[in-house]
């Protein structure tokens, strides 16, 4: 451990045993420090603030806690310990020994699985860069900066595997993760979700709950991966990523906890009038932000996803646990596709399994979602409301996959463009409504212990501190 914390980029990797690579990635550092300081959080650089860093890979030590400032946080390169003797859990391969480097045939394949999912991590920090300006509480901005310094060492993870793997593309691949721009016309981001702005706190909620469950799931296909070091870095990605999802649950809940609190307390029960977020708008960026989330998992039915699996390359969320049949070559799934030319029309369809593992992937996601939207119901239950959140139909909202031609109300019916548009400020947050939550966070509230009066205290603080603890220290 002491090894570790002495070098330039902490590691469990035996960076210092490969001169050329430590050399390549300690020049990519300073561009990435670059990036940082210009495209990560703004504001708060200078304070010191609360944060666990990750210092080796063992289950009991990895989480440190300390006060570090943003820039000076150790962002390494950690890979979950190498399971002896692993073999491939699935595909055509299955049963072959793991691969401890890229098969050529596979190469290009593997890398852009790799870009892809590293383009999200550094999308998702300047997605949310300037929400610290409107924070809740301290506790959240916390939270906040927790979250986007560990989407920073995700690009770490990804960069790693491109340096160490894939040669002089692989180096270029790297510099493409810095250049790119979430929202940015000309050098975008790579997918859809992680170009829309994130500039408000519910919004920020809503992505970490639905979009960061995205990358859990995406994380655990490539858990499964033949690639052995993709594999353990993902695994390791996982114990961080459940944190963001627990600031998502958790954030969400404590809006509707607070929501319900202010719509029983208006004569009208209408929370707005006392400040908070109403519940049918908190349904409203529900629908919004599931539905981006969802397209992430791409098309229902993908050759893609069918030759990534029978290859090796991306497997189905815990293979092991969950399934029996490993090569998926006999089955079908049934599923319920627009018809060719009228996508009005839904017809009975048999997919083979294989090609439908984007939807296999998508299914295990949705009923961890529906998880989360039952808890956030048990809140409203225990009120004595009767408002209940939906998660709306897979149809909905759709811009990827077999919907995104057609039309969808949110339990799934099949709409006409002129139908959809005369409802949909009714489905999606409209102008007003972002507008009206924007307005609720018009000024930071930094002050310690201090809640904004839209949304719940948390139950407990972080780490055993209590929640009134000086998670940022003022400027000094
Ligand atoms: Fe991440
Ligand atoms: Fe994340």
């Amino acid at each position: 451990m002491t090894a570790i914390s002495n070098e330039k980029i902490p590691n469990n990797v035996n960076l210092s045993e490969d001169k050329k690579l430590q050399r390549a990635l300690e020049q990519w550092q300073p561009n990435f420090l670059e990036w940082w300081q210009s495209m990560g959080p703004e504001g708060f650089q200078q304070r010191d603030i609360y944060l666990r860093t990750a210092i080796s890979s063992n289950v009991e030590g990895w989480a440190h806690y300390d006060y570090v400032k943003m820039p000076d946080y150790r962002w390494g390169i950690f890979l979950s310990d190498q399971v002896p003797d692993r073999k491939i859990g699935f595909g055509d391969v299955m049963g072959e020994p793991v691969w401890q480097d890229v098969p050529g045939e596979h190469r290009n394949t593997l890398r852009r699985l790799i870009v892809t999912q590293g383009d999200t991590e550094p999308a998702s920090v300047e997605q949310q860069r300037l929400l610290g300006h409107s924070c809740p509480s301290m506790y959240d901005l916390r939270n906040l900066f927790q979250v986007n310094v560990e989407e920073g060492r995700h690009l770490w993870a990804m960069v790693y595997l491109l340096h160490r793997f894939f040669g002089r593309d692989g180096r270029e691949e790297a510099e493409g993760l810095l250049e790119r721009r979430s929202g940015n016309p000309d050098k975008p981001r790579i997918l859809g979700a992680f170009n829309e702005p994130i500039d408000d706190w519910l919004s920020f909620f809503m992505f970490t709950m639905f979009t960061d469950r995205d990358g859990k799931y995406q994380l655990l296909a490539l858990a499964e991966s033949g690639f052995d070091p993709l594999a353990r870095s993902t695994r390791f990605m996982l114990t961080e990523e459940a944190h963001h999802m627990f600031v998502g649950e958790t954030g969400v809940g404590r809006v509707v906890a607070r929501s319900a609190e202010l719509t029983k307390q208006d004569p009208n029960g209408d929370a707005r009038k006392l400040g908070g977020v109403d519940l049918p708008t908190l349904q409203k960026y529900l629908n919004l932000w599931y539905s981006l989330s969802l397209d992430l998992f791409g098309s229902e039915i993908s050759t893609n996803a069918a030759s990534f699996f029978a290859a090796g390359l991306k497997g189905r969320a815990n293979e092991d646990k969950h399934y029996t049949d490993h090569k998926a070559i006999e089955g079908v799934y049934p599923m319920e596709v627009p018809k060719t030319g009228n996508a009005m029309q839904l017809e009975k369809h048999e997919v083979a399994m294989r090609n439908a593992m984007n939807e296999v992937l998508r299914d295990g996601y949705v009923d961890d979602c529906q998880r989360g939207v039952d808890r956030w119901n048990k809140t409203l239950e225990a009120a004595g409301l009767s408002f209940r959140f939906v998660l709306p139909s897979r149809r909905f909202h759709r811009a990827q996959g077999i919907f995104a031609t057609g039309f969808f109300s949110p339990d799934g019916a099949p709409l006409s463009k002129e139908q959809w548009e005369a409802k949909q400020s009714d489905w999606l947050p409209s102008a007003a409504d972002k507008t009206y939550v924007k307005s609720l966070q018009a000024k930071a509230v930094v002050e310690q212990g201090k809640m904004a009066n839209w949304l719940a205290p948390p139950p407990k603080g972080v780490n055993a501190k209590p929640v009134d603890f000086e998670y940022v220290r003022a400027e000094a």
